[in-house]
Formats: structure tokens, sequence, C-alpha cells
């Protein structure tokens, strides 16, 4: 199949390339020059493992090629596939520019049949719009379609070549067998739903896992109050089906560039149509004072920050990732550095990224135990593979009293590191 991907964005590239790996003609278009040259050269502007050999490997195969030109890529294209950036307007609603502009610009070079989808998260009734805009430019017959991506940094292209489902929004007998049969090489689990439930899902998945965290994280608070351990409770829950293991480990709250703006979003929305005592409106309220709170408590457990020295591990938002969008080190490292502490950092791919952000005092060193070296305090922020197995005799040796640990993420046995010569602190425990 031709596909066009317009926005070569975090998951335009990725999508672009792993349907270029199944064998479809695919071409990336971005208005960007500079992101389609580097692209062209097989260079990926941001880290995320396996995607670089993945681009290559199918540009050189023939089936991937970059382009700025709308008529390019478009003409000839039985799919094409808008993920564009959808920033959040100062209401806090999606501002849908990109998505009207790209529909606006690719109108004219629509080819007879084409199918259009909508992968940008996008508020419910978003593609009536979109139509609108399509059609004034052609004359052509096109469908427009609903498929969310519901990918994580770190491991797209693993979640995008296997997904646990694909969820197709449309209508129309002839697109939703086009759409099946593209999708069923990557899953067998395809739902089938109308385009407003698509969007919905995708805000829906979202807001779900963030109100997931941000109850373990509620939980975590009352066990330190009362001697439980958080990771035993989550445990002792855990085996219930109902409930699962999985993906609620308590910390610093929920960053990155998704979690929070969609929770944001469907909080504004909620607003907007009366909804004001809404759980979405109260996790998001409980995300954005997470960190401020911890910090007054880390502050009162260790007499105040001012003076002190601060080893931070971890800059990015999450692990095997660059992007440091809403990382919690982007409030960390200012609030320390308010309060007087002088700040060491580091992290495995995400330091070039992080000093433009960062104030200008923070020092950059290469690895854990050069951040913790005189440090009174390390913070671990991310679970960086290297970070969970530290040598914690080298940890405490290099560091100055009263040496606190604070494991923000759990990935420590407190014994173990508190027999290291360490003040541990951990969530929840
Ligand atoms: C998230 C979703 O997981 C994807 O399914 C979705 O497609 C994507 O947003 C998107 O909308 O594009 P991502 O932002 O890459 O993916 O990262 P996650 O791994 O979900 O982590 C988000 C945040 O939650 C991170 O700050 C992470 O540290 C935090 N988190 C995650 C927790 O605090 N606890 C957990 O148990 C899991």
């Amino acid at each position: 199949m031709k596909i066009a991907c317009i926005g070569t964005g975090f998951v335009g590239v990725v999508t672009a390339a792993v349907f270029a790996s199944l064998g479809n003609e695919v071409v990336g278009l971005d208005i960007d020059e500079k992101k389609i040259d580097s692209l062209r050269h097989g260079v990926v502007p941001f880290y995320e493992p396996g995607l670089q050999e993945l681009l290559v490997k199918t540009q050189a195969e023939g089936h991937l090629t970059f382009t700025t030109s709308y008529e390019l890529a478009i003409s000839g294209a039985d799919i094409v596939m808008i993920m564009v950036g959808t920033p959040s307007a100062a209401d806090g609603t999606a501002d849908l520019k990109y998505v009207y502009a790209a529909s606006e610009a690719m109108a004219p070079y629509l080819k007879e049949g084409a199918i259009v989808i909508v992968k940008s998260t996008v508020p419910p009734g978003t593609n009536s719009k979109v139509h609108e805009i399509i059609e004034r430019g052609t004359k052509v017959f096109f469908d427009i379609a609903s498929v969310p991506e519901f990918l994580k940094e770190g491991t797209a292209v693993e979640d995008t070549l296997h997904p646990d489902r694909a969820v197709i929004g449309a209508t129309n007998e002839r697109t939703i067998a086009t759409l099946t049969k593209l999708h069923e090489s990557l899953t067998k689990n395809v739902v089938i739903v109308r385009p407003e439930s698509a969007q919905m899902a995708k805000y829906a998945a979202n807001v779900y896992l963030a109100s997931r965290i941000t109850f373990a994280n509620q939980m975590a608070d009352l066990c330190e109050l009362n001697g439980a351990d958080v990771q035993e409770v989550l445990a002792g829950i855990g085996q219930d089906k109902r409930i699962g293991t999985h993906y609620w480990y308590p910390g610093l709250g929920y960053g990155g560039s998704c979690f929070p703006k969609d929770v944001k979003e469907i909080a504004a929305y909620a607003r907007t149509v009366g909804e004001t005592e809404s759980i979405f409106i109260a996790v998001d309220d409980l995300n954005e004072k997470r960190i401020p709170r911890l910090m007054e408590k880390y502050d009162k457990l260790v007499g105040g920050f001012a003076g002190k020295t601060v080893g931070i591990l971890g800059l990015s938002f999450k692990p095997n990732t660059n992007d440091t969008r809403v990382a919690p080190s982007l409030k960390i490292v200012p609030w320390l550095i308010e309060h007087g502490a002088i700040v060491r950092a580091t992290d495995p791919k995400a330091i070039d990224e992080s000093k433009p952000l960062l104030p200008s005092s923070v020092t950059y060193v290469e690895n854990a135990y050069e951040a913790v070296r005189g440090a009174h305090i390390a913070m671990l922020l991310i679970e960086w593979d290297e970070y969970k197995k530290l040598d914690l005799g080298k940890i405490a040796a290099s560091m100055v009293a009263p040496k606190y640990f604070f494991d923000t993420r759990n990935q420590y046995d407190p014994a173990a590191v508190t027999a290291a010569g360490l003040q541990y602190k951990g969530i929840g425990r």
C-alpha cells in the first residue's frame, strides 16, 4: 500500500518506519526541511532504541522516503496519516491548527478513494471539521478514519510492531476492510468502533493509566504514615485479576509529553461541560502538586537543602529516551537551586537536552558515581538500567554525611541501602 505520513515527530517517524518495514511504500512528509534532511541521511533527531536501525534499513530497501512536498507525498497515496502535533491551548484544550493546516495542504493532491487517518490525539468530533476542510480543496471521493496511537517512548518500535490492539474508528465498509488488512499484520486484535469512540479511547487509555499511577502515589503517601510498604500493598492486591500488578509503580507523578497533556485536556473538557467534581480534574491537580509536596517533605527530612550538595541521577522523563518534556528534573533541580542546594547531575542520554532548560549553576557529570561525589544527598529520579544496579558501597564512599539516598522509584531494598551506610528514603515505605 502507498502511505503518506504527515508529520515526522516521534509518532510520525516510528509509524512510517514500521509500516515501511512491512513492505508498504511509505513517504514521510514534514514542512521542517532540516528534519527531513536529517531523516534522509538516516539520522533520527531524538533517541529511541531500534529506530535508527529501522530507518536506515527501510530507506536502503527503498520502502521509505522523505519529502517536504505535499504534492510528492500525497499524490498516489492510498492512505494519508495525519501525525502532526496538537499542542495545548491556553485553556488546556488541544490546539488543532496543525491538523487543520495539514488537511488543507493535502486536499488538492488526494487521489480518488484515498483514506485519511487522523492519528494525532484529537477530541471527538474533529473528523467532521477535517472532512469539511479537505472537501473544500478537492473534488475526489475520500474517507476519514481515526486510528489512535498507543506506543510508549523508549519501546516505541516494539509497541508499534506488536501492539496489544489496533483501534480503528471508521464507518465506511471499504475503509474498515482496508484498515483492518493494513493492521492485521501487526495484531489480530482489531477493534472497530465509530471515529468518536476511537478518539475518546485514546484519551481514556492515557487518563486511566495516569489515574492508576496517581492512585499508587496516593496510596504510597498513606503508607508512609502507618508503617505499611506500598510495594507490598500493591503486590498484595495485584494477584486479583481485576487489578493486576502492572503499570502503577509509585514515584514522582507522571510526566512526558502525553499523560500530563491528555489529562489536562480531559479535565478542561470536564470543566467546559460543567463536570467540575470530575476525577480527571483531581488527578491533574494531584499530579501538579506531587513534586512540590515531596520536596517540602524532603526539605524537612534533611534539615533544609541550603548549602547541601545533591547528586541527581536521571534527567529525562523516563528511561531509554532523551525526551525531557515534563521530566521531574525540570521541577526538582530549579527547586533545589532556589532553596540553596548545589546540584551535580547526570543522565545516560539527556544531558545536552537538559542544559538549556535547567539553571546554569548545575554541574553535569558522566555517571552516577561522579554525580554523588562529595554530595550530602543522592536522588535517583529515573530508573535507567545503570542506576538500578549501583555499587552502593562505592556510592556511600563517595558521599559525605548525612548521606541520604532518595530512591524515588523504589528500585532498591531499603535494608541493603542502609547496610551500605546510606540513609534510605523511598516512596511509600
Ligand atoms: C504514554 C502511554 O503509555 C502510551 O500508551 C501512549 O501512546 C503515549 O503516552 C502517548 O499518548 O503518545 P509515554 O508518555 O511514552 O506513553 O510513557 P509511559 O511509559 O506511559 O510513562 C508516562 C509517565 O508515567 C512517566 O513519567 C513515567 O515515569 C510515569 N509512570 C509510568 C509512573 O509514574 N508509574 C508507572 O507505573 C508507569
